[in-house]
């Protein structure tokens, strides 16, 4: 295949693929920086591939500041310049609370999110290649030749007893101690915080959330008539207790959102004693903690982080979650603990969708009691580490001094802020162009106070992702005018 029709496949070409390669391995810490990489003739021979493509493989890395040439010595790892790009600042939103009205947008964005002949760098979709599938299929195929009619009945609110058997014993390793009879299966994690907010609030109601906020959740804000007060959130640590507290003392809030486990698009993660004062927090004032956990089991270190509902007293803290980011987005099966709500979820779960599908549960149940959890995990969250890192170098050696760039300790998204006068939704329009999706930050507030950020989902690496956010930072080069 000639060298122009491989572009119009965005198939990379050979000395891409190299290169790419050398930035895995500096980014997997195989050549450290000032170490010395093979030398042109090595990697040839290596790679078994022409003197010519590794040189202009190592041109480009040079040019893109990754390694850099010494005479008479040969080619050398660069100090990482992402350490020294800035991380975006704590948020400050607006004061007031505000309805919100998103759905245009969001429709736009979901649509293109769908469209396969894009390079996907928008919707938060995990990798699928990392996730299970070929034991959840054979499970359901099993469980299809083998399952009783019964298994075709409803399976009514609470759902499946061997799943939540399964959530409650794996809830012991996020510091939480629920029985399995505390538990509602839900299709899904958004249904399960749908539930939530029927339950404690009215429309009109001022729910305080942390900002920016998964739009999917700020949808659901939209559909029930409520209005979000943004509430200013460090992007390490969450949601600022502070400002929440002057908020509380200053608007009858009903309920606060939280993805307190690596927001999205934050990356952010509240510590755990921080945790516990925002729960206790909110247990003196009375007001539920509606807490979004799906991307929990994701975290980059040692240590699950624990959630707010393990420092539940009083029965306040929903705990949302789902099996989405890690078994399958499309089996739809989430789950929430609602604490002293649990009558008034069922009864809901029961009024809006009667049952979440059996089989689905079964498999899942299956799956989590055969141990082969764990496993999964721990390579989801191995690659999800390294492909953040190597989106994050990625942006800071292709965009404009100006960005800014959040530094995730779990999840696989990454938030990048653009220079002032970039506006994201023509960033958005250009990109689309050059069949690139990525998600406006116009969607992660009611009141638009990320015109120039940029979320970008890093669940993925490859050549034409590369290629992709090289495209993209002449883009916001363009736009930026510099
Ligand atoms: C923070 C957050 N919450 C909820 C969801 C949706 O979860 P589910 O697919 O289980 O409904 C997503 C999916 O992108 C998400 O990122």
């Amino acid at each position: 295949m000639n060298n122009a029709s491989k572009s119009q496949k965005n198939e990379p070409f050979r000395y891409e693929q190299i290169a790419s390669e050398v930035i895995r391995l500096i980014a997997q810490g195989t050549y450290r920086p000032g170490e010395r990489i093979p030398s042109v003739r090595q990697m040839s021979t290596q790679q078994g591939v022409s003197i010519s493509s590794v040189l202009q493989a190592y041109l480009q890395l040079e040019n893109q500041g990754v390694i850099e040439a010494r005479p008479q010595s040969g080619y050398y790892v660069r100090a990482p310049s992402a350490e020294n790009y800035p991380e975006p600042e704590i948020s400050s939103p607006s004061l007031d609370p505000n309805h919100v009205n998103l759905h245009d947008l969001m429709m736009m964005a979901m649509r293109d999110s769908t469209n396969a002949s894009l390079i996907q760098l928008g919707a938060a979709m995990p990798n699928l290649e990392l996730l299970p599938i070929e034991r959840i299929n054979r499970i359901l195929a099993s469980l299809a030749r083998t399952a009783e009619p019964g298994a075709h009945s409803y399976e009514l609110p609470p759902g499946l007893e061997e799943l939540r058997v399964q959530i409650a014993k794996r809830a012991l390793l996020s510091g939480c101690q629920f029985s399995p009879n505390e538990i509602v299966i839900t299709s899904g994690g958004v249904e399960g915080i749908h539930l939530c907010l029927y339950a404690v609030c009215n429309p009109g109601d001022i729910v305080a959330i942390e900002s920016p906020m998964y739009f999917g959740t700020l949808q659901l804000l939209e559909v029930h008539g409520l209005r979000a007060l943004e509430i200013p959130t460090n992007p390490r640590e969450g949601i600022s207790l502070s400002a929440l507290q002057f908020a509380i003392e200053h608007n009858p809030i009903k309920a606060v959102l939280t993805i307190s486990n690596f927001n999205n698009p934050l990356g952010s993660c509240i510590p755990d004693e921080k945790k516990k004062d925002l729960v206790e927090l909110l247990a003196r004032y009375e007001i539920p903690l509606i807490d979004n956990d799906v991307s929990g089991e994701i975290y980059f270190s040692e240590k699950r982080p624990m959630v707010t509902k393990a420092f539940d007293q009083k029965g306040l803290v929903m705990l949302c979650s789902s099996f989405s980011k890690d078994i399958s987005p499309s089996l739809r099966v989430g789950w929430v603990v609602p604490g002293r709500f649990k009558n008034k979820i069922e009864w809901l779960k029961f009024t809006t969708s009667a049952a979440t599908a059996r089989l689905p549960q079964m498999a899942i149940a299956q799956f989590l009691e055969s141990g082969g959890y764990d496993h999964q995990l721990r390579r989801i969250r191995r690659e999800y580490a390294s492909n953040v890192a190597l989106l994050s170098q990625a942006v800071t050696r292709a965009f404009p001094a100006g960005t800014r760039v959040t530094r995730p300790v779990g999840g696989f998204v990454l938030w990048v802020q653009l220079p002032e006068n970039v506006d994201s939704l023509e960033l958005y329009a250009l990109s689309l162009k050059n069949n690139i999706t990525i998600t406006p930050g116009y969607l992660f507030s009611p009141t638009n106070h990320f015109s120039n950020f940029i979320r970008l989902n890093a669940a993925a690496w490859s050549y034409p992702i590369e290629r992709a956010v090289r495209r993209l930072g002449e883009l916001v080069f363009e736009l930026a005018g510099t």
